[in-house]
């Protein structure tokens, strides 16, 4: 084992998995994308325009009658990427 100490990931309930950057992410189809971010938020919802990064697109839901609903507030706003 490492002398280093442990990587934190964070889950987010609703929202994406925060990882302490740098990172490099692999996709499944081989491709990569770096961030050398603090914090990296990795998109878990999949509706991310930056996937595999978190865009907060999480935050928005469709209301009964149609149009979009954001939350606000999130920790990870300043995270993205
Ligand atoms: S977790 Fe998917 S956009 Fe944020």
């Amino acid at each position: 084992m490492s002398d280093l100490p442990p990587r934190l990931v964070r889950v987010v309930p609703g929202g994406p998995v925060m990882v302490e950057g740098p990172v490099c992410v692999e996709l499944p189809d081989g491709s990569t994308v770096e961030s050398d971010r603090f914090m990296v938020a990795i998109c878990a919802c999949r509706r991310s325009k930056t996937y595999p990064l978190c865009d907060t697109s999480h935050r928005r839901r469709q209301r009964a009658g149609g149009g979009a609903q954001s939350e606000q507030g999130s920790v990870e706003s300043s995270a993205q990427g």
